[in-house]
């Protein structure tokens, strides 16, 4: 079972499936079209297509926005800010653009603490990264702060990565907000609830002006044609992802009553995994699950989560299976 890296482990709906079967050789010798996938995230997140960019995942929708960000230099390396622990995409493609980032770390509960993400903004600053929920640890953030900073520290971007907000049903991504907050960026994929992983498909969502010079630096044939055939149709399934989204919630129930059961500390999730401090003995852990079949994520090594994995909530039966197998573990003789 692979449960570290937050994948949707029931895989996409099988209308995608039904749509990428309609496709043939023409489709695969042609330069896709985005008209209808464009149409469709625009029309799903209620704002014009111009306010929509198409991206091969989100990993490109973070590089992009960096390399559009850093394009104009003015002598002093460009920064970034982000908090700590975090998806590691963000400092990874800072430091491969030329960048440094501003780590702000969190505290022991991953509170958020826009006073010091504000603080550590400096003269260099491109963009500040924040994750809602954030991950490692599913935590949801109130959205009201969110656009208080966007205000505050424009204008520096902020980009606001909603990789987990369809688990949440929380987004800043509303036409008012978008229109208020011209220095927002929003990110969105469709490798979780939508279990696209494997075919690459993500957003950046912001104003036509924002988005503008990170257009200029994605490949205009970014997404390929069945990753472009899959969006319409796996938000045409709206059912197939609230069910993905019900399982996850449930097996987030699982897996916390487990662990108060063995006494392990979580923190409140609100995405589809959670981090669970095993204590120092994680290395074993990890190992153990491994071999009784189950991969959970050592997020040990980082700031905070000393003493931690994170284990993917999916499938409720795989949860069952999974916790079994944790408990296990931590009731055999080291
Ligand atoms: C917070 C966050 N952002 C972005 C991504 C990348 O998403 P994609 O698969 O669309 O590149 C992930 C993937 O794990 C993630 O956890």
């Amino acid at each position: 079972m692979r449960l570290h890296l937050n994948e949707n482990t029931a895989g996409c709906s099988p209308a995608v499936l039904d749509a990428l079967r309609a496709l043939g050789r023409v489709d695969a010798g042609l330069y896709p079209d985005y008209d209808a996938a464009i149409t469709a995230v625009a029309r799903h997140f209620e704002v014009p297509p111009d306010h929509v960019l198409l991206t091969n995942g989100l990993d490109e929708g973070i590089l992009a926005s960096i390399g559009a960000a850093f394009r104009v230099r003015d002598g002093a390396p460009p920064e970034t800010v982000g908090v700590a622990p975090a998806f590691d995409m963000y400092e990874v493609c800072t430091t491969a653009l030329g960048g440094r980032m501003r780590i702000v770390p969190l505290n022991r509960d991953f509170d958020l603490d826009v006073d010091a993400v504000a603080a550590a903004v400096t003269p260099a600053t491109r963009i500040v990264f924040l994750t809602n929920p954030h991950n490692p640890s599913g935590r949801s953030y109130e959205l009201a702060p969110l656009r208080t900073l966007a205000r505050r520290i424009a204008p520096v971007l902020l980009f606001v990565d909603e990789a987990y907000a369809d688990f949440s049903g929380e987004s800043l991504i509303d036409r008012q907000t978008l229109e208020d907050l011209p220095t927002l960026i929003v990110g969105r994929t469709f490798s979780k609830s939508y279990g696209l992983a494997g075919l690459r498909a993500g957003t950046v969502v912001a104003s036509p002006a924002t988005l503008d010079p990170i257009r200029r630096v994605v490949p205009p044939y970014s997404l390929n044609a069945w990753a472009a055939a899959a969006l319409p149709a796996a938000i045409a399934d709206r059912a197939y992802r609230d069910w993905y989204c019900a399982q996850a919630a449930e097996s987030r129930s699982i897996l916390l009553d487990t662990c108060s059961r063995l006494g392990l500390r979580t923190w409140p999730s609100s995405a589809n995994f959670m981090l669970v401090n095993v204590g120092p003995d994680v290395s074993r852990v990890v190992a153990s699950l491994a071999r009784l079949g189950v991969r959970v994520r050592d997020r040990s090594p980082e700031h905070g989560c000393a003493g931690c994995i994170r284990i993917t909530a999916g499938l409720v039966d795989e949860t069952r299976h999974a916790a079994a197998a944790l408990e296990e573990v931590l009731c055999a003789a080291p």
